[in-house]
């Protein structure tokens, strides 16, 4: 199969290749013009996106590729009740490659699951973002020239922000990175994410004053609270200025600290940041094109990327009432070994007995 759901899937040896050829596409565009010559891709956008989207569209034409697909789900089949397994098997016979954004923890998982054609998550609800991870990868490696022996501060939405969670995912991979977790206590890690850090995976701590961390940082990675996953709207009100980062903070950062945010920015970051020399979030924006490309090219031309390995069980359950297993009808429950625990194939949330349901 090929498909790239999360980070994990993905060795650093491969991030690295995937790098490496989106450099190589910044400095010799020439030679990837035609690459996709004859190739479609279909973005299946099921919730908002300016830069997701367009990033990806972008990213096809430049290959020399063409795209299809739609970015507001209502005027589709699936306002009609279609699974995104059907959507999926017909969108394979129009398009190379598929690329999709849903509002369920784990849609893309089924959607690739049951196309014949690569299936990439473009975000799928509060659970993951792998391509915007590989555009943060790439900025840090070009910002630091490196991606070990980073301390790397979070801030925000750590709960929601499903770029946070697959950029630790990445971050894990490599050597001596310290993480900071900025947030309001209610909006700290999910369980299932503090489960993976607390299994020693890299060192780690949490806090809720941006001043403090800061002087630490080599990353700052600023987020939007997402309000769209907010039940309580009220809760929202009171959490939505937890942090701006305007240019008298940023004095206490070091003069190096590289600033960066998956946009769109509320008002997180003050706009008078966006002139000093430390802040990163536009070139985000051009490394995730590139990065784009590289995946497309990647995906489309080269080797298998396979899912982990799932199995059955049905005395197991997930208790994740936002994951697509429990709202769409086909699909299987199944579930994975992952940091010793056995986990939602879809959503990675920890699995609980049937009985204590
Ligand atoms: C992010 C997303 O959709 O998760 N945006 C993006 O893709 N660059 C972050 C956000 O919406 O806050």
């Amino acid at each position: 199969m090929k498909c790239l759901i999360d980070i994990p899937q993905l060795s650093v040896g491969e991030i690295k290749e995937l790098m490496d050829t989106a450099i190589d596409i910044d400095s010799h565009p020439e030679k990837y013009r035609e690459r996709m010559k004859y190739k479609r891709l279909a973005t299946l956008f099921y919730e908002p996106s300016t830069r997701t989207r367009l990033s990806f569209e972008a990213a096809m034409m430049q290959l020399g590729g063409s795209v299809i697909g739609f970015s507001n789900s209502e005027s589709t089949s699936a306002s009609k009740g279609e699974s995104i397994a059907d959507t999926s098997r017909v969108i394979s016979c129009y398009a190379d490659v598929i690329v999709m954004r849903h509002p369920k923890d784990g849609a893309p998982t089924v959607a690739a699951l049951n196309a014949s054609v690569p299936v990439i998550n473009a975000g799928d609800g509060g659970h993951c973002h792998p391509t915007q991870t590989l555009a943060d990868l790439l900025t840090i490696y070009r910002e630091k020239g490196r991606l070990d022996g980073l301390t790397v501060g979070f801030c925000g939405d750590l709960k929601y922000g499903r770029t946070v969670h697959s950029l630790i995912n990445a971050l894990a991979r490599y050597n001596n990175v310290k993480l900071k977790l900025i947030s309001p206590q209610e909006l700290r890690l999910p369980s299932y994410m503090r489960q993976r850090l607390e299994s020693g995976i890299m060192e780690w701590e949490e806090t809720d004053s941006l001043e403090d961390a800061l002087p630490s940082l080599d990353i700052l990675y600023m987020t939007r609270i997402q309000q769209e996953r907010f039940a309580d709207h009220d809760e929202y009100i009171r959490l939505k200025d937890s942090y701006v980062l305007n240019l008298k903070k940023l004095s206490l950062a070091k003069p190096d600290t590289c600033v960066l945010h998956p946009l769109p920015r509320v008002n997180e970051i003050d706009v008078d940041v966006d002139s000093d020399p430390r802040a990163c979030y536009f070139k985000q924006v051009e490394n995730g094109k590139l990065m784009r490309m590289a995946l497309i090219l990647r995906l489309v031309d080269g080797d298998d990327v396979p899912l982990p390995e799932s199995f059955s069980d049905p005395g197991l359950v997930c208790p994740n009432p936002r994951c697509v297993c429990s709202s769409e009808r086909s699909v299987e429950k199944k579930f994975i070994f992952s940091d010793g625990e056995k986990r939602c194939f879809y959503c990675d949330h920890k699995a609980i007995a049937l009985e204590n349901k």
